[in-house]
């Protein structure tokens, strides 16, 4: 493993490699990765996956260089390019975590790197918060295969949504649902894989039923700053936003996830729900991203 670029590189061989890492790892702290210097390079806000990142490093004994604001803070701003800051930053760590507004920005990144390109969000895929959400899945639901999951709002401009559809691509017996307006819907190019990866899938507005059918339900945000029409947000802000009466309508043991930053899409009063996973989802960000900076430096 060289980057980390996109949840379609891995198989499902690999993945349980870094999940019986994560396992290995988790609430520990040890000094594999003294003496190693993680960027995390982040053009756009963040608050869990870039402090996951770097709390997992120093629970590796390593240490942490940040531009966070890396859009008005890096030479970006005086219209410096990303190769040319990368090429500049790779002499300075030994991995580098990179949030970028656009797609393809991880790819061309890791094409003039030195070190391992950690694609921490682009405009594209978000593969690590993938693996970890499968992580959870696997933890909460004690399962990989054979399950449902409901995909609910924000599809269309939604890269967490994206990766893990793809990654789930790789596993057995996975049925989805996905719940959207119409302005909101999954791309066709991700339909497209996963329909070569022989994953069944349905498309609705009903939102009742696709959460009473299913194992889980991945929740997302109605991204103001990602869509690109204003109209449509405020039509659709607040069209599933979901409540207690209808979370207590999912199967038991089925649970509700979503990456957060929530918006109002779940209602606080959830929180308390034996379905809601997504703070220990948000948690299980630091094991997985310690088994990820362990596989690529280690
Ligand atoms: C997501 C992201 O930035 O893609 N958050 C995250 O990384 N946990 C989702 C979002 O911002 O809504």
């Amino acid at each position: 493993m060289q980057h980390i670029l996109t949840a379609s590189q891995f198989d499902r061989s690999s993945v349980e490699e870094i999940f019986k890492l994560a396992d290995t790892l988790e609430g520990k702290r040890n000094e594999s990765l003294k003496g190693k210097i993680l960027a995390t390079l982040f053009y756009e806000p963040s608050t869990r996956t870039r402090l996951s990142f770097e709390s997992a490093m120093y629970r590796l004994g390593g240490e942490v260089i940040s531009s966070e604001n890396a859009r008005d803070n890096s030479s970006a701003i005086k219209g410096e390019t990303l190769e040319d800051t990368v090429r500049i930053v790779d002499d300075y760590a030994d991995v580098i975590a990179l949030r970028h507004p656009e797609a393809g920005a991880a790819t061309r990144a890791a094409g003039v790197s030195a070190v391992p390109i950690l694609n921490a969000g682009d405009g594209g895929e978000h593969p690590t918060q993938a693996l970890l959400d499968l992580y959870t899945i696997r933890r909460e639901l004690g399962k990989a295969d054979d399950f449902h999951i409901t995909f609910v709002g924000n599809l269309a401009y939604y890269r967490t949504a994206r990766s893990l559809a793809l990654l789930l691509g790789r596993y057995q017996g996975v049925t989805m649902s996905f719940v959207s307006a119409p302005e909101l819907k999954m791309n066709e190019g991700t339909k497209r894989a996963l329909q070569e990866a022989r994953v069944a899938i349905d498309e609705t507005e009903d939102i009742e039923s696709a959460m009473k059918a299913a194992d889980v339900v991945y929740q997302t945000r109605i991204a103001k700053e990602w869509i690109p029409d204003q109209a449509v947000y405020e039509k659709l802000k607040t069209k599933y936003a979901m409540t207690r009466e209808m979370v207590d309508t999912m199967k038991k043991g089925a649970i509700l996830m979503h990456p957060l930053p929530r918006v109002g899409e779940i209602s606080p009063d959830v929180d308390s729900s034996p379905h809601a996973v997504y703070f220990k989802q948000a948690a299980y960000g630091v094991t997985v991203r310690m088994a990820l900076l362990t596989m690529l430096i280690g």
